[in-house]
């Protein structure tokens, strides 16, 4: 993965996000969500971090921060390219960043490997969201909040 690099994302990728999250999720965030994601307003900072692989976006962390106050709005990496590190290292640019004191994020109860990251990197677990998520059978499942300080 030597030709991955990494940098801070704006709204001029919003179009390639739609594209990537639409790969992972069933419930996909459109380009005008991410404008607005990827905007800093009045106190609410964009915090957002991409990894690309020849200039292609292959993974995101999109967050934003109020006052020290992270909340992560999304997170993904292309399939093809799981399981190398990516995320962590994405994280790694998010825990650098001096708008950041505490983190908090919600996670489907069932999605294994997205709760392996978050405990590996130290976060805990501190509520859960009963009948959150719909997935797309329409059954609802329950999300876990994590924090991270
Ligand atoms: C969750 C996700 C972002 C992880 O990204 P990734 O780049 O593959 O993760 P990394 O390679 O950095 O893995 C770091 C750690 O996460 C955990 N992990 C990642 N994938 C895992 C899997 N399939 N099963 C179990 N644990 C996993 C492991 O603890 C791993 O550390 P290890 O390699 O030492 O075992 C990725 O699987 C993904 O995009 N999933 C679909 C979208 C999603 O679920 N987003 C999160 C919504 S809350």
């Amino acid at each position: 993965m030597t030709r991955v690099s990494y940098g801070p994302l704006s709204t001029s990728y919003a179009a390639d996000l739609e594209k990537l999250h639409t790969s992972l999720f069933h419930r996909p965030l459109s380009q005008k969500a991410f404008e607005s994601y990827l905007s800093t307003v009045g106190y609410k900072k964009s915090l957002s971090f991409g990894a690309f692989l020849d200039d292609n976006l292959i993974a995101f962390l999109v967050a934003n921060s109020i006052q020290g106050e992270c909340e992560i709005l999304t997170l993904g990496v292309l399939k093809e390219n799981q399981n190398q590190g990516v995320a962590l290292e994405l994280f790694k640019l998010l825990l650098g960043s001096p708008d950041v004191k505490t983190i908090f994020l919600e996670v489907n109860v069932n999605n294994r490997a997205a709760i392996s990251l978050y405990k590996k990197i130290g976060f805990q677990k501190v509520s859960i969201r009963q009948k959150y998520y719909k997935t797309d059978t329409g059954i609802l499942e329950n999300a876990f909040i994590f924090k991270y300080s």
